[in-house]
């Protein structure tokens, strides 16, 4: 696990940014995974400045997001679909057809987890997924739970998680209560992970997923035996990592 130091929520952005358009620079037809909430907004400001400033083409990169929430129409301004499209592809040169989401609103539970994961299979995996954390160490929707699971799965949100996304409603009513999610096998199976991490709330979580045990509890501490896992803190999310 390679860790690099960031001073702010501003110099992580830029650097997560910097790996992120390393890896479309090195390889243009690249399959991303990505990620939605607090913590990449500023990853991806600084990717469309570089498109803007013409340094940066996304036209043969495709994209598989981690998580949908079910329930949620593409349209729907609280679903993941619609933040990608708001704060990176309708920004960005990226055939959007290309860009993949769990459908919220498929009505069959099982074949809509088969399906997505048949996407990403039929991408040959993933390249690079970029991954936030969750404050009870969940990624992607993985929540802590008894086992790791797989492959796509729809999961039961946690009180903490609902409480934590419900910033983004008008009402905590309103927070769906279900989300569809890819596995901790699959993200494991993306070749580079770049977990990128802010603010000091989630020092501890940070500590206890790279120095931890890794068990279910603490989903996002399975990473420490992916072999190539870059994280990028700002000295607040680092403060208790020593
Ligand atoms: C979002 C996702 C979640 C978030 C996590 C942290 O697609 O998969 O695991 O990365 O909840 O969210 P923020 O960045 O809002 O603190």
């Amino acid at each position: 696990m390679q860790i690099i130091r960031a001073r702010d929520y501003k110099d992580m952005s830029r650097r997560a940014a910097g790996i992120l358009a390393a890896q479309i620079i090195l390889k243009p037809d690249c399959v991303l995974g990505l990620a939605t909430g607090s913590t990449p907004i500023g990853i991806y400001e600084q990717l469309i400045q570089w498109h803007k400033d013409g340094d940066l083409s996304f036209s043969k990169v495709r994209t598989v997001n981690l998580d949908e929430y079910k329930g949620l129409a593409p349209d729907h301004e609280q679903s993941y679909r619609y933040f990608m499209d708001e704060h990176l592809f309708s920004h960005v040169d990226i055939d959007k057809k290309g860009t993949h989401t769990p459908d919220g609103l498929a009505e069959d539970e099982a074949a809509e987890c088969a399906r997505y994961d048949g996407v990403i299979r039929q991408m040959n995996g993933v390249d690079m997924q970029l991954l936030g954390l969750g404050h009870n160490g969940h990624i992607g929707f993985n929540e802590p739970a008894e086992a790791f699971q797989k492959g796509t799965h729809c999961v039961a949100l946690t009180e903490s998680t609902i409480q934590a996304n419900s910033r983004l409603f008008e009402r905590i009513e309103d927070v769906p209560h279900h989300a569809y999610t890819m596995g901790i096998g699959t993200i494991m199976k993306a070749k580079k992970i770049l977990l990128a991490v802010s603010g000091r709330d989630k020092a501890k979580i940070l500590q206890e997923a790279c120095l931890g045990p890794i068990t279910p509890r603490v989903p996002a501490s399975i990473l420490q035996l992916h072999p190539d896992v870059t994280v990028v803190g700002d000295a607040e999310a680092l403060s208790s990592l020593g």
